[in-house]
């Protein structure tokens, strides 16, 4: 197998790298902005790239090299992450938005028509986008790309210090669920073979994702949580998420799948519908257009 994934250098799509490195029988291409992070075991085991998100002109390079060779059997959207403060990406787009929904965005625009026969495109979005969930983590207040790329813009905008960072975080990963919708209908003509699907990890402590906060919180996040915070059904491991993960691109129990949303839930996926806005189909056509303005692509 050929598999092309980002987000494998830690956390989650780590482990999920470490199963899907025997699959991909020494084809998992690993972009990463810094493939000097893999584990030395994992290093000489893949083709590691090297793809910063927060860079557009890096997502294309990256793209394109990939487009140079063998098709693929599936495309792994694993990376993310949470920003305390605002920032900024290399195109000025909103960090967050950048990394974990625009970049993504044309990763899959570039790649899926090399996505061979019967392949799978998977998209990690998270339950923090529904806000009927009540995660804790402050909820989209929409999925308006443009407002989310430039917040200078956004009417809506949350100007809290407290919670505007974790929101942009939830409202990306909303992006990842539509996007998965809206791709399956685009591809749904041309190439109603492809399996597309989002991922929600669960909570999954021991991973380096609030690395940005205030120290002692990412701290918490990574090694004290994975200790006291009780097993249940939305609360998952680093290896229980990978494992799972690593599940929805080679298992056949998923192929059938055309932009479903797969939530773990204990040691197994359950199959999940999104939030309101998630399965509001004009909201993902336009989060699509826009997204492909911004990027400098034609809508379809
Ligand atoms: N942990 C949770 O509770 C949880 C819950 C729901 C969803 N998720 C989602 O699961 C996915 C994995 O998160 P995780 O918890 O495993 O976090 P993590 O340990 O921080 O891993 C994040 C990965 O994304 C990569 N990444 C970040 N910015 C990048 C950039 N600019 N260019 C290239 N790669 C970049 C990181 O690479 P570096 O090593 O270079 O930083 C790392 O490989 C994310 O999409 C996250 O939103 C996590």
């Amino acid at each position: 197998m050929r598999i092309v994934m980002t987000g494998a250098t830690a956390g989650i799509g780590l482990e999920a790298a470490k199963r899907l490195r025997g699959e991909a029988d020494g084809t998992l291409v690993v972009g990463a902005r810094t493939p000097a992070k893999l584990p030395a075991a994992l290093a000489s085991a893949v083709d590691a790239r090297l793809l910063d998100l927060a860079s557009l002109t890096s997502v294309r390079a990256f793209a394109s090299g990939v487009l140079r060779e063998a098709p693929l059997d599936a495309l792994v959207l694993n990376a993310g992450l949470q920003c305390s403060s605002p920032r900024h990406s290399q195109d000025g787009f909103e960090l967050t938005f950048a990394v974990n929904h625009l970049a993504h965005y044309l990763l899959a625009r570039m790649l899926a028509a090399h996505i061979k026969l019967g392949g799978r495109i998977v998209l990690t979005a998270s339950g923090v986008h529904d806000p009927a969930l009540a995660s804790g983590v402050p909820p989209p207040h929409h999925a308006n790309a443009k407002a989310l790329a430039f917040p200078e813009l956004d009417q809506d905008l949350d100007k809290s210090a407290m919670t505007a960072g974790m929101r942009a975080y939830a409202t990306s990963k909303l992006c990842n669920v539509m996007t998965a919708r809206e791709l399956a209908r685009c591809l749904a003509s041309d190439r109603p073979d492809l399996a597309v699907m989002a991922f929600d990890p669960g909570l999954t402590p021991g991973t380096r994702l609030a690395r940005h906060h205030f120290e002692p919180i990412g701290a918490i996040f990574k090694h004290v949580l994975p200790l006291v915070m009780r097993k249940g059904p939305g609360v998952s491991t680093p290896e229980n998420s990978g494992r799972l993960l690593a599940d929805l691109v080679l298992s056949p129990d998923y192929g059938a799948a055309r932009g479903d949303y797969f939530a773990v839930r204990g040691e197994a996926l359950e199959r999940r519908d999104p939030s309101v806005l998630a399965r509001d189909d004009a909201a993902c056509a336009k989060l699509w257009d826009d997204s492909a303005e911004l990027v400098g692509l034609p809508a379809d």
